[in-house]
């Protein structure tokens, strides 16, 4: 039988990595076979990839458009090296950020044009789309204060607030224009409850 794909989006500093880590944990505990990955990044070129997009000198001056489409060679990459085979062994596969983060980061939030974001995401994902997505949905004041609480700001996470604002409100338009696909879950709840609630709406 075919496995099931769980996307988790949401503003940077949101607590998706933490939510996906402890979901994987009690669905392998009740002996299901979870797959987890990250965007960018989840084989060799994706963390090449990463690391141009979020560290490296030479990524420096990138411009949004060849951001867009690192980080959608990234994903293209991941999905049919380990996406869709471990979907094919039948596994729960939990990402971590899909193609609705290109939609709002590039698309809403440096804003190329949407048309352009949508075509290079259907390239990238081929057939795969989500069956569920969970929006874990905070204030970019209170996720920038995490961040800085955390080990320090990356090049993408270091932008200013009102583009974190343009990429909360962009996710929030994506969920009401796609009501069956996304859940939005409050992100200000602590990393229990937050985790119950993920665990509640699974159980459904
Ligand atoms: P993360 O590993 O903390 O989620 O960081 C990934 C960063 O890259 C985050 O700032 C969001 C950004 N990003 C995009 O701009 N577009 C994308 O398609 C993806 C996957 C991530």
């Amino acid at each position: 039988m075919r496995g099931i794909l769980i996307t988790f989006e949401g503003g940077d500093g949101s607590g998706k990595s933490t939510q996906i880590r402890l979901l994987a944990e009690r669905l392998t505990a009740v002996g299901l076979p979870v797959t987890t990955t990250r965007e960018p990044g989840g084989t060799a070129a994706g963390e090449a990839i990463r690391d141009l997009l979020q560290t490296a000198k030479a990524g420096r001056n990138l411009t949004p458009e060849a951001e867009l489409l690192l980080f959608a060679a990234s994903r293209a990459q991941l999905v049919r090296e380990v996406m869709e085979p471990a979907l094919a062994s039948g596994a729960v596969v939990l990402a971590d950020r899909f193609a609705d983060s290109t939609t709002v980061y590039q698309g809403t939030a440096r804003k190329l044009e949407a048309e352009n974001v949508a075509f290079v995401n259907r390239l990238a994902l081929g057939t795969l789309r989500p069956d569920l997505t969970l929006l874990l949905d905070l204030e970019p004041e209170e996720a920038c204060r995490r961040r800085t609480a955390r080990s320090g700001p990356d090049r993408m996470e270091s932008l200013p607030l009102s583009f974190h604002e343009a990429v909360r409100d962009g996710y929030l338009r994506l969920a009401a224009q796609e009501p069956e696909r996304f859940r939005i879950l409050d992100a200000t709840l602590s990393v229990e409850a937050l985790h119950e609630a993920v665990w509640n709406l699974l159980q459904e």
